[in-house]
């Protein structure tokens, strides 16, 4: 036994969402570190924009039932990594979007749920923060239980817990928070494209609080789970403290050389956004470390290797 617990080091890995963020550095991962690695997104492999090195790539819509069940059941993964979701917080708010959240953030979960269940593999479910209510200072805690969240893409997400707590015993959920990865929208994009856009001042909440996670930290940790049958609830970001969009903000500008002053507002003062923002996306990583994996570097750290990923 090593510190890790048993470690499982030659599975069969089936990852959702490889087209997105999180789910394209964790199947770069795992065929690293020489798992058979199978990648699944809702595109064909050939509208793909980054293919990373998967085994196997293979297109799959989670909302598909008899599909999930059909592939799923015929590939018999060990582990199911679960990244892809509908991340558009705002888009979510709209009714004519909702039901369609749903059945990808809560539904599709359950579909993996169930054919995970059947083939009796491990489960590894991506999180957020906002399944708690955002309102205090003090950190969340994995095994927080006072769910509350304040915007339906959360509502959907924590449907999404519950499919998997609820029906599964091997299962890992872990939340993060403020995410930014190769493919996809994210804060830094965002930052940086209106700097080349010419703006020089710019408005930046700073009573949000939480941590940056970059995916390809984040990919290596999960990696080290999954290998573990170190189950349960687990809260994963970047380490370098807890900090505002703000702080966020500045230290991107400063590192990517761009002239830009950040004004500091409070969310009041920024004006209504469409889905409602936690104040508080502290997330206690302490039983990361009781558990005996290795924190993630320092976000600071990880924003330097990133502009250097983007700009290649
Ligand atoms: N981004 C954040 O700040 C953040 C924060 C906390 C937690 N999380 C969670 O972290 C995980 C990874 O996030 P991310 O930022 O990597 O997300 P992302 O970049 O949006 O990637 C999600 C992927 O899932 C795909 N997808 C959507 N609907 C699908 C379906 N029906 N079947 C199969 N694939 C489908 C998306 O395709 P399309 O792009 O074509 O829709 C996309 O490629 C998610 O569970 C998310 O909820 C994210």
């Amino acid at each position: 036994m090593s510190r890790m617990g048993r470690l499982n080091i030659d599975m069969k890995v089936l990852v959702t969402g490889v087209a997105g963020q999180l789910g394209y550095d964790v199947i770069n991962e795992l065929a690293k570190r020489g798992h058979e690695a199978i990648g699944t997104d809702i595109r064909k492999e050939d509208e793909l924009i980054n293919k990373a090195k998967w085994t196997r790539y293979i297109q799959l819509d989670i909302t598909d039932k008899a599909r999930v069940k059909e592939v799923v059941g015929q590939i018999k993964p060990d582990t199911i990594i679960h990244c892809a979701a509908w991340t558009n917080v705002d888009g979510a708010e709209d009714e004519n979007n909702k039901p369609l959240v749903k059945k990808i953030n809560a539904d599709g979960t359950d579909n993996l749920v169930k054919v995970a269940k059947q083939i009796d593999c491990k489960f590894l479910y991506i999180s957020t923060d906002y399944v708690f209510d955002g309102e205090g200072t003090r950190p969340w805690q994995p095994d927080d239980k006072n769910y509350a969240p304040q915007n339906y893409y959360g509502e959907t997400k924590l449907q999404g817990e519950l499919a998997v707590s609820s029906q599964l015993e091997k299962f890992f959920i872990v939340r993060i928070a403020w995410v930014f990865g190769l493919n996809g929208k994210n804060f830094i994009k965002t930052m940086l494209s209106l700097a080349d856009k010419g703006y020089k001042e710019l408005k930046v909440v700073n009573d949000q609080i939480g941590t940056p996670t970059y995916t390809y930290d984040l990919a290596r940790l999960l990696v080290d789970m999954v290998q573990t049958d170190k189950y349960g609830y687990c809260h994963a970001t970047n380490e370098g403290g807890y900090i505002s969009w703000a702080d966020f903000a500045e230290e991107i500008f400063k590192q990517a050389g761009k002239d830009v002053i950040v004004h500091r507002v409070t969310t009041a003062e920024y004006g209504v956004s469409i889905a409602k923002r936690p104040f508080n996306s502290r997330l206690d990583k302490s039983k990361l470390i009781e558990s005996g994996f290795k924190p993630l570097p320092d976000w600071k750290d990880a924003l330097r290797r990133y502009l250097k990923e983007i700009s290649r």
